[in-house]
């Protein structure tokens, strides 16, 4: 890889369609996802990667079966009750983008537990965007603002892009360099709108689950090799 990109941002797609596709559940395609999601997150500390943005929960997917939603929260659990020594021996630094007041009680506490115990480590970033949408994080820091303009703690004058900025969830992080979304759709599905406006986009068919790490040095390197286009498609072979 010529330079290590600093920020990359996955939309993490296909996992449903990958339970099926195996015979399986949908939720077991999540699984299966899960630990996917691991070995990209070691694969990114090992690369020297500062940032790695996961999209493991949009707001629209609270309108998915019952069932699926309850395994999709209960997942977060599972993943730092295990997870959680490793991200301290690993210097891994937990952040969520997204709304945490509304999750469940167990899936919220176990996150602000991993944010609050890895939040002096200083080595890889992952930021799991968790019941988050782009429009809705656009909303909350436009109500905010015009908060903060009528008690008198900030200008209208003094609202430039950078201060808006620091409204977002991802306050304090640069934006993405790169936003892959793997399982073939072509769109960005309300995952960091504003962040993702000078990003490079590189579109991967695999679905999640089999997009392992040599597939995903793959896709980084041919984002870099894409001579300036912005985005890149990785057919299935
Ligand atoms: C989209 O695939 C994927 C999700 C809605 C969930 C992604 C979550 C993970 C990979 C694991 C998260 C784990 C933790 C610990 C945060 P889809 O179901 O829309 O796939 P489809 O397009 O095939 O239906």
């Amino acid at each position: 890889m010529k330079t290590i990109p600093e920020h990359v941002a996955i939309i993490m797609d296909g996992n449903g369609r990958w339970g099926k596709l195996h015979g399986r559940s949908r939720s077991e395609g999540h699984y299966a996802g899960s630990k996917t999601m691991e070995e990209l997150i070691d694969a990114s500390a090992d690369i020297g990667i500062r940032i790695l943005t996961l999209y493991a929960f949009s707001t629209e997917n609270w309108k998915r079966p019952a069932e699926e939603v309850n395994y999709l929260m209960s997942l977060p659990v599972k993943f730092f009750n295990q997870k959680l020594p490793e991200f301290m021996k690993r210097n891994i630094k937990i952040l969520i983008s997204g709304d945490i007041e509304n999750l469940p009680n167990k899936t919220r506490n176990v996150v602000i537990k991993a944010m609050n115990e890895t939040k002096n480590n200083t080595g890889l970033i992952v930021n799991f965007a968790l019941n988050y949408s782009g429009r809705n994080e656009i909303r909350q820091a436009t109500i905010q603002i015009i908060k903060d303009v009528k008690e008198n703690k900030i200008s209208i004058d003094q609202l430039d892009e950078k201060m808006l900025e620091n409204y977002l969830y991802t306050r304090n992080l640069p934006d993405p360099d790169i936003v892959i979304r793997t399982g073939g759709e072509k769109r960005i599905s309300n995952f960091l709108m504003w962040q993702s406006a000078m990003s490079q986009l590189c579109f991967v068919d695999e679905l999640f689950p089999d997009f392992k790490q040599p597939l995903y040095i793959k896709a980084l390197e041919r984002v870099q090799q894409g001579d300036g286009a912005s985005v890149s498609l990785i057919q299935r072979m």
